[in-house]
């Protein structure tokens, strides 16, 4: 538990997280439950949210941990399961969009698929959650929607031209969705975090010579280390606070000082 926050803040909300059963998003998903929120996760694979359904409630001591398995890329499927958040708890505060593709591949080695793959599951995914919560909840009854960005699309980065493309797209809707759904009380923010250990992302990375995530690499970095879970949830926590309501329409950069520094990252 983070001194910084008041015990159970988030007691009576509701947060949607996409691609919380694991990595960065599993993370908000067990600050959220910490703090008293219900919290449902969403991603393809049934089976993994059912365990990591276990696991939060374990970990938290908070039991209003819900799952709905969907692919962000298909809007029924979204629709559902926004509709079945609504039916279940009868309100969404907190909408975290994180459900994100990547892999690593040199732009000339791309088919068109794998772009398209991973503008779908990254820029259109944050879209349709955003449209379905909006449409069916927020625009009546406000709140925020947190979008889960990368450094990626404040540099060029070899091998990633997909995702970095994908996720700027994201901070850009991030900017307009903020000025238009302003107000209705709907605040639109985004955290990009840099190197977080442990996640998929951080994983694939460090499988590949050619990123430049070799052993040493986190003597690159400004702050001499890679980010965890905590150093990015506390963000997630301080955003659908109350500390952050003359926010929106930015994106936070948390990544130890790397988009200053790292050649290539
Ligand atoms: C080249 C690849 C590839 C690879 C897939 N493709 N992996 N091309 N190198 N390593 C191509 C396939 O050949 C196919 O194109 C197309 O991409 C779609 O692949 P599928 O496997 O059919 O798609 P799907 O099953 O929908 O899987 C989506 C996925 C997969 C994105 C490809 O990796 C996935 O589900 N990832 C989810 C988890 C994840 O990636 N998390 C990391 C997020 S990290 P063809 O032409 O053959 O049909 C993140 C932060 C980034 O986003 C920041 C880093 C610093």
């Amino acid at each position: 538990m983070n001194k910084t926050f008041q015990q159970d803040f988030l007691r009576n909300q509701v947060a949607i997280v996409t691609g919380g059963a694991t990595g960065i998003c599993y993370g908000i998903s067990l600050a959220y439950l910490k703090y008293g929120c219900k919290v449902l996760i969403t991603s393809r694979k049934e089976e993994v949210l059912k365990q990591s359904c276990i696991r939060l409630a374990k970990e938290s001591g908070n039991e209003n941990i819900a799952y709905f398995p969907c692919d962000v890329r298909k809007f029924e499927q979204v629709k559902a399961m926004v509709q079945y958040t609504l039916d279940k708890w009868g309100r969404i505060d907190i909408l975290v969009n994180g459900a994100a593709g990547n892999f690593l591949v040199p732009f000339e080695m791309m088919s068109i698929n794998a772009f398209r793959s991973v503008m779908e599951i990254d820029t259109f995914g944050t879209f349709h959650c955003c449209k379905a919560v909006v449409g069916k909840w927020m625009s009546k009854n406000g709140g925020v929607i947190i979008n889960i960005s990368t450094t990626l699309p404040h540099c060029g980065v070899a091998l990633q031209s997909h995702a970095g493309t994908a996720k700027a797209g994201i901070d850009a809707l991030t900017r307009h969705l903020a000025v238009e759904l302003g107000p209705k009380k709907i605040r639109v923010v985004g955290i990009a975090p840099g190197a977080i250990e442990k996640s998929e992302g951080f994983k694939r990375l460090r499988m590949d010579d050619s990123s430049g995530f070799g052993e040493d690499f986190e003597k690159l970095l400004p702050l001499q280390r890679a980010g965890t879970n905590d150093d990015i949830a506390p963000w997630a926590l301080f955003l659908a606070s109350d500390c952050a309501s003359y926010i929106t329409g930015q994106t936070i950069i948390v990544d130890g000082g790397a988009v200053n520094t790292f050649p290539n990252f």
